[in-house]
C-alpha cells in the first residue's frame, strides 16, 4: 500500500481534508496529529475498519481504543450515561487532553471497545484534528500512531517510520505540543480515579470536581493488583537499549551517572544519557541528549519520545537518565520514564 502524505504543517488543505475523511469513511486508516501525540485513526463504529488498526500497529485485541469526537452533543450517541462530574469535566477541559470512560451504547462495536461495555472518549484541542473527525464521519477511533511497543509518534515522521506502507494517508500537522498521551479518567464510581497520567494531573480535575485518585497500581512499582486501564498493563514505551533511572539530588545524580557510564564504556557498551539543558554538559562521555530544560516542564514532555527513538537509531545499549519529576506534569513524565525503564530505578 501507498501511503500519501499531507502537509498541513502552515494550514488545513481543504481537499486533501475531504479526500481523508473519505477514506475513513470508506473504512480505511488516516494518521493526524492532535494536542498529544499522533493519532492513527478509523470509523469508530465500523468493526471491520477498527480492525485494520488492531492489525497495523500489532495491537492486542483487548486493548480497547479511545474514541475521538469533535462536538460535544456526539458525546450522548455513544454514552450510555454521561455522570454530572463528567459534564463538568467536559466543559472545562474540552477539547483537550483528556480522556474519559463511559458505558456504551450498542452502536459503539465491541471490536472497538476491546471486548469492554465502555467507551473512552475524547474531544482532542487540535484544528486538524477535529476537522478530520467531523469530516471521517465524528466518531473516529484513534490509538497512539506507533507500532505496539515503541514510543509514541510526536512528529509525523516518526508515524512514517512505523506505519509507511501499512495506512492510507498521514496528515503532517508538525511537531505535538505536549508529547504524551491523555489522562484517561473513570468516572464509574463515586470518586473519579486516574487511569493514565497526563497534562490534566490531579489538582487541576480535583479544581473542578473535589476529590479524584490515582489508580494505585500507577504509583507502585511492587503492585500486585493489574492497572484498570488495559493498555497500562503492557509493556510499552520501551526503548532497545537497557534503561535505568537516576534518582536523587541533582550532583549526586550527576556523580551517579558518570560512574556508570565509565564502567559501561570499560565493559564496551555504547551508553546514552537523557539529561537537562541545565545539566547536559557536566556529562564529559557517553552518547549525551537533552530532553529539555527543567525551567520549562512542557519541553520535556515534548521531547520525550523522540529522545528515546533517536537513542534506538543510535544503537545504544545502556541509557541512563536523570529522574523529572517536576511539579505539574511530572507524575505524567515519570509513568512513561519507569515504563520505558522496566521500572528499573537506582536511589542515590
Ligand atoms: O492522547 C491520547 O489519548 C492519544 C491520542 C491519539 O488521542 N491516544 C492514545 O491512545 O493514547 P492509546 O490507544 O495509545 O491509549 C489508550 C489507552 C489504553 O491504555 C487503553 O487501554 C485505555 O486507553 N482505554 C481505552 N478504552 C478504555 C476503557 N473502556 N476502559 C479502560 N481503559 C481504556
Ligand atoms: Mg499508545
Amino acid at each position: 500500500m501507498k501511503t500519501i502524505i499531507e502537509d498541513m504543517t502552515e494550514k488545513i488543505n481543504k481537499q486533501g481534508m475531504e479526500r481523508a475523511g473519505e477514506i475513513l469513511k470508506n473504512g480505511g486508516l488516516v494518521a493526524f496529529p492532535t494536542e498529544t501525540v499522533y493519532g492513527l485513526g478509523a470509523n469508530a463504529l465500523d468493526e471491520t475498519a477498527s480492525a485494520k488498526i488492531y492489525a497495523a500497529k500489532g495491537r492486542p485485541s483487548d486493548n480497547p481504543l479511545i474514541v475521538h469526537i469533535a462536538r460535544m452533543e456526539d458525546l450522548y450517541t455513544i454514552a450510555r450515561e454521561v455522570p454530572e462530574k463528567a459534564k463538568l469535566l467536559a466543559e472545562k477541559f474540552w477539547p483537550g487532553p483528556l480522556t474519559m470512560i463511559f458505558p456504551k451504547k450498542p452502536v459503539v462495536p465491541y471490536g472497538t471497545t476491546g471486548g469492554l461495555d465502555t467507551v473512552a472518549v475524547r474531544m482532542p484541542n487540535h484544528q486538524v484534528a477535529l476537522e478530520l473527525i467531523r469530516s471521517g464521519g465524528g466518531f473516529i477511533a484513534a490509538p497512539s500512531a506507533n507500532t505496539s511497543g515503541r514510543p509514541s509518534p510526536t512528529k509525523a515522521s516518526h508515524v512514517e517510520e512505523d506505519m509507511g506502507g501499512r495506512i492510507d494517508m498521514i496528515i503532517d500537522g508538525g511537531e505535538v505540543g505536549i508529547g504524551v498521551e491523555s489522562t484517561i479518567v473513570d468516572l464509574s464510581g463515586d470518586t473519579p480515579v486516574i487511569l493514565r497520567p497526563g497534562y490534566i494531573n490531579q489538582a487541576m480535575l480535583e479544581e473542578v470536581v473535589g476529590a479524584v485518585d490515582v489508580d494505585p497500581t500507577l504509583l507502585r512499582t511492587d503492585c500486585k493488583e493489574r492497572p484498570k486501564a488495559p493498555g497500562m498493563r503492557y509493556k510499552h514505551y520501551a526503548p532497545k537499549a537497557d534503561m535505568t533511572i537516576v534518582e536523587g539530588a541533582q550532583e549526586k545524580v550527576i556523580a551517579g551517572i558518570n560512574d556508570r557510564i565509565r564502567s559501561a564504556l570499560e565493559k564496551g557498551e555504547l551508553p546514552g544519557i537523557i539529561a537537562s539543558d541545565e545539566t547536559a554538559d557536566r556529562y564529559p562521555e557517553g552518547v549525551v541528549k537533552s530532553i529539555g530544560s527543567r525551567k520549562d516542564e512542557l519541553s520535556i514532555s515534548r521531547h520525550l519520545y523522540s529522545v528515546l527513538r533517536e537513542f534506538d537509531e543510535l544503537n545504544v545499549s545502556v541509557i541512563y537518565s536523570e529522574a523529572f519529576d517536576t511539579p505539574n506534569l511530572g507524575q505524567a513524565i515519570m509513568n512513561r520514564l519507569i515504563k520505558a525503564a522496566g521500572h528499573q530505578i537506582i536511589k542515590v
